[in-house]
């Protein structure tokens, strides 16, 4: 039994070692999370989330395509110097944001057996203090901040904290799904149980689990007693499950509910509406690409 942490958190895992197969072919040789979202690879805005919620020591979980992770948020002297003998400041300025956001660090999982498992990879690193996951395909609107009330909500109960979304009921069994109960504040549950991708008519809410979570680092101790769930991964949600049923482990689980704007970009459909959605709100791009998206819309639909 662990005592549930109260500690400030200071690090951030962002677990990117899927196979991302519901992108093939264009993520054969690359990993997913670096398909550019409008003209900034998708992990570069998660790890601007992380810098921004005050997580400037970032773990990522990496897998058999690491190098171009790893490029991005290192310098790149040469095009540096390039640009820089071009005078071309503003560009220059946009190559060197990503190796200044935060300080990267790197784990291999080698096999990815799962979500559960590529945290569990992050152990070592994050130690006895709570930490916050912020899975890499997973983009939520800088305008509409989650981490930091996620943060708030650990700090006040200590536990794990989950964000769900509500969403059509009829598509929550693409999701892990939470039953809760409310709280004193609007935008806080408390979790009672958790279901991965529940059969239809076995849903204990429409509350669906998105890619950040703030947990309690008995969360380690539970994933190495955890068997692989379904489709033969070690589930994350199956660890959660068993922190919320017995909050001795490691505090209670709670949920905030996000209302704000979320894409899966390891979902091509999602991913088009965020690039379509960032970039008519551009203010370099937007008013011709707005004008063009209506002519289409209007004229060739
Ligand atoms: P997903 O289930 O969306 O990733 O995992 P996937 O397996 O790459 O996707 P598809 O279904 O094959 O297209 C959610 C997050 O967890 C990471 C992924 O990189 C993604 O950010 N993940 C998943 C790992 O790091 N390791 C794993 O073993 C599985």
């Amino acid at each position: 039994m662990t005592t549930p942490s109260h500690a400030r958190i200071s690090k951030a895992v962002i677990p990117a070692a899927g196979l991302g197969t519901r992108f093939l072919p264009a993520t054969k040789a690359t990993p997913k999370e670096m398909l550019p979202v409008v003209d900034k690879p998708a992990i570069q805005y998660v790890v601007e989330e992380a810098a921004a919620a005050g997580l400037s020591d970032v773990l990522m979980v990496t897998g058999r395509n690491k190098r171009p992770l790893e490029d991005h948020f290192d310098r790149n002297y040469e095009l540096e110097e390039a640009l820089h003998r071009k005078g071309d400041g503003s560009r220059l300025a946009k190559v060197q944001e990503s190796s200044d956001l935060a300080t990267i660090h790197y784990v291999r999982q080698g096999d990815p057996r799962g979500l559960g498992h590529a945290v569990l990879c992050a152990a070592p690193h994050v130690g006895d203090q709570p930490f916050a996951v912020l899975l890499g395909d997973d983009l939520i609107d800088p305008r509409d901040p989650l981490l930091r009330r996620m943060i708030e909500v650990q700090e006040q109960h200590g536990g794990s904290v989950i964000a769900l979304m509500e969403v059509d009921p009829a598509s929550i069994h693409l999701y892990g799904c939470a039953a809760a109960a409310p709280t004193g504040d609007d935008d806080v549950v408390t979790v009672s149980d958790l279901v991965e991708k529940p059969e239809p008519g076995e849903a204990p809410s429409n509350l669906a689990i998105i890619g950040r979570y703030v947990l309690d680092p008995a969360v380690f101790e539970v994933l190495r007693k955890t068997d692989p769930g379904r489709g033969g991964e070690i589930q994350l949600t199956d660890a959660l499950q068993a922190l919320a049923a017995d909050t001795g482990l490691g505090g209670p689980v709670h949920g905030v509910i996000f209302k704000g704007r979320r894409y899966d970009t390891g979902d091509r459909g999602d991913y088009l509406r965020a690039i379509v959605r960032l970039a008519c709100e551009r203010e370099d791009l937007g008013p011709d690409f707005r004008a063009w998206l209506r002519s289409y819309v209007t004229e060739e639909m």
